[in-house]
């Protein structure tokens, strides 16, 4: 999968936290090791709670400790997704259900449907398949989720662009 423009959408719920999240962080690292032009990235949430916010602010402030910037407003994932991006990225197994769930409804066309992937597949630490949602804790949880989407983030680039051209 070394195509030149891949597209990825990473999914949780809201599409406030861990999402967006996701998006800047595969972004950065992409930068940092020389492939921004190689990846188009987004972020969604699969339920429309939060459509027109900016990301949370505790996801704003763990990312901006570590030099990365959020940017955009959630919105909802829609069936057009599934055309437009190559590899569309869940956070935790609930929100692959919504994915695979809607995907399903999906005539396939002409260009195939994008992959569905489960994020902590990509984390070589990982314990547990999903990334937990920090929603309803305290800072420490963004940390936290921070430190998993920065290991999965560079396992998914890894798996995306070849390791090695760092
Ligand atoms: P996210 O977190 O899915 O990582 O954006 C959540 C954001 C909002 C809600 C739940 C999870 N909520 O229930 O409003």
């Amino acid at each position: 999968m070394s195509d030149p423009n891949t597209s990825v959408l990473f999914v949780c719920l809201g599409n406030i936290c861990r999402s967006p999240l996701g998006e800047g962080i595969f972004a950065a690292l992409a930068k940092e090791r020389g492939l921004a032009d190689d990846f188009h990235v987004d972020s969604a949430g699969t339920a429309a709670y939060h459509t027109g916010d900016p990301p949370d602010s505790r996801s704003v402030a763990v990312a901006a400790a570590h030099s990365v910037r959020l940017t955009g407003y959630a919105r909802q994932v829609t069936p057009r997704d599934f055309e437009h991006f190559d590899v569309i990225v869940a956070m935790d197994r609930s929100n692959r259900r919504s994915l695979q769930r809607l995907r399903q409804r999906l005539e396939r066309g002409q260009g195939g449907l994008a992959d569905i992937v489960l994020m902590r597949d990509y984390d070589p630490g990982a314990h547990d398949p999903d990334v937990p949602d920090p929603y309803y804790g305290g800072q420490d949880g963004f940390e936290r989720v921070y430190r998993i989407l920065e290991r999965a983030c560079g396992g998914l680039l890894d798996e995306l662009a070849g390791p090695g051209r760092d």
